[in-house]
């Protein structure tokens, strides 16, 4: 099969908002040659990735460059030792604000570029773009601030940390027109567009469930890997602007205040394991997986979700729960089941099931297998030895997949496209299916989204209910969007025998 070129995914990304930009939007107006001038909001350890490409990039020629870092804390350049499966291995270390300047070129006393509080990177007039790599409870704010500001945006995942923060971010993006980018980075490779091509054209027939996730195991407890370091004081470190609780988005504010959490070196280092600022596993980890396979399935928002899970051996003090598994069920007739845990490393398998047949995601590409529902299911009950594919379809993911996304962000920030392989749209699907899954977790509910709202709704009967209609008036399947795979693989061939069926009226057999 050929390549699918950028093109061909661009029809599909960036998608329902495939939208033309706005004036607004041509008010500046970059050529080609005309440098791309990046501001860095929160520069800790994913940042570092970041600047080093635009770095690499710059020194290669293009015409893009860092000109101002933002970071609530000081920051630490050193070296030290970590001690882990039994070795001693020496790290560098260098994050904060003054390596972070250092880094990208700037004077660290150069308080108009190198600032801890965001809104004067904003104010910077040469500033077109900034990279958020903050904690998740910052990026919805610090994303609608930088577009009203007439910045693009290269987000981190999770896109928000909330579902309504997530609607907040896509009125923004469709108001401004800007460019803005999540940084879910297995979008770069190809492979989920293919099988997405592969679906809507009906090749596995109706789509009825898809399984992904998440695992990893680490003795320390997940997150406490990230360092904690003396140097991490209420001096060096802007607390208030790190918990964000004087800053407000949807009319929520965005963190507790100092006094419902004091300063502390885990929350501010090991934020992940702790409500205020994440949705643990959901949102730090599924949100990837969420994002890539909804988009090879072709749905986006959930119609109803529910989770399971505990927090069942890492307790260390954190809030969130090492496994954890969301159920999502969608208006397109399918459900999506999402696992992480965090203390066992055995994978599940990324497969989509089908009518027809399955999808199952490997090392450059995806396998196809059949299935014959005119002749029983097609697979043994426990597998013995792996199925066999019927097909085999390759993608060729992108060497580093961080710095295609960037390129491709960069492309579409130059022709003022607002397409990209990891568009908005995209992110606040799977931001609202992991967050409404921290919400179930925690509350114990089943929850709806509320489409014409775009809200959180309780679960109630609705939902089952619909279905049920639905059989009663032998009704059509649903389908995902794009779908061009016609009726085979959705309707169903009933036995002869069921002309007999029905109720009796008035001792009246309904066969005639
Ligand atoms: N795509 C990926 O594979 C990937 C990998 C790692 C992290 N991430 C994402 O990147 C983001 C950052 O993660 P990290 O591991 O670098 O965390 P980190 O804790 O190392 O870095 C966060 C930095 O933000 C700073 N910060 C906090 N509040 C701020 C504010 N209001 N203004 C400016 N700076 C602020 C902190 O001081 C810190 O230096 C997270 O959203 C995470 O989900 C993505």
């Amino acid at each position: 099969m050929p390549q699918q070129s950028p093109l061909d995914r661009r029809k599909f990304f960036g998608s329902a908002a495939a939208m033309s930009l706005s004036a607004a939007s041509y008010a500046k107006v970059l050529g080609s040659a005309d440098r791309v001038r990046v501001g860095f909001l929160g520069c800790g350890g994913r940042a570092q990735a970041h600047i080093d490409l635009i770095n690499r990039f710059a020194q290669n020629g293009q015409a893009v460059a860092p000109v101002a870092v933002c970071d609530v804390w000081d920051g630490l350049e050193d070296e030290y030792d970590v001690e882990f499966g039994g070795k001693v291995t020496r790290r560098r270390y260098a994050q904060g604000l003054r390596p972070s300047a250092r880094k990208c070129g700037l004077d660290p006393a150069d308080r108009t570029r190198v600032t801890k509080d965001y809104r004067r990177v904003l104010d910077l007039a040469d500033v077109d773009v900034v990279c958020i790599s903050t904690p998740d409870h910052w990026h919805g704010k610090m994303t609608v601030d930088a577009l009203a500001a007439g910045k693009d945006v290269f987000v981190e995942k999770p896109l928000t940390r909330t579902a309504e923060e997530a609607t907040a971010v896509l009125d923004a993006w469709k108001r401004t027109g800007r460019v803005v980018t999540v940084g879910v980075q297995s979008m770069a490779d190809p492979v989920w567009v293919k099988a997405f091509d592969h679906v809507r054209a009906g090749k596995i027939g109706h789509v009825a469930h898809a399984q992904t996730g998440f695992f990893r195991n680490d003795v320390r407890g997940q997150w406490r890997y990230y360092r904690l370091a003396p140097e991490m004081t209420p001096r060096t470190v802007d607390w208030d602007l790190f918990l964000g609780h004087q800053f407000e988005l949807g009319g929520r504010k965005l963190g507790p205040t100092p006094k419902e959490q004091p300063f502390d070196r885990a929350a501010f280092a090991q934020w992940r394991c702790y409500w205020p600022f994440s949705g643990g596993p959901f949102t730090d980890l599924l949100v990837h997986s969420i994002t890539h396979i909804t988009a090879a399935m072709g749905v986006r928002f959930p119609a109803r979700v529910a989770a399971g899970g505990g927090l069942y051996l890492e307790y260390d003090g954190r809030d969130v729960p090492d496994v954890g598994t969301v159920v999502a069920d969608y208006d397109e007739g399918c459900q999506l089941v999402v696992t992480a845990a965090t203390i066992t490393g055995y994978p599940l398998e990324e497969v989509i099931r089908g009518r027809l047949g399955a999808i199952r995601f490997v090392k450059g590409g995806f396998q196809v297998f059949r299935d014959d529902p005119s002749r029983g299911a097609s697979f043994p009950g426990r597998l013995e030895r792996p199925a066999e594919p019927t097909e085999f379809v390759a993608a060729e993911p992108p060497r580093n997949d961080t710095e295609a996304l960037w390129e491709n962000f960069l492309e579409s920030v130059r022709a003022r496209r607002q397409s990209t392989f990891s568009p908005p749209d995209l992110g606040a699907a799977a931001v609202a299916t992991a967050a409404m899954a921290v919400q179930s977790y925690r509350t114990g509910q089943a929850l709806f989204w509320d489409r014409e709202r775009r809200a959180v709704a309780a679960a109630d009967a609705g939902w089952a209910e619909r279905w049920e209609k639905r059989s009663q008036a032998r009704g059509k399947a649903s389908q995902v969007f794009g779908w061009s795979g016609g009726d085979a693989g959705s309707t169903l061939q009933p036995p002869g025998y069921q002309g007999l069926a029905g109720p009796w009226a008035n001792g009246k057999d309904p066969a005639g």
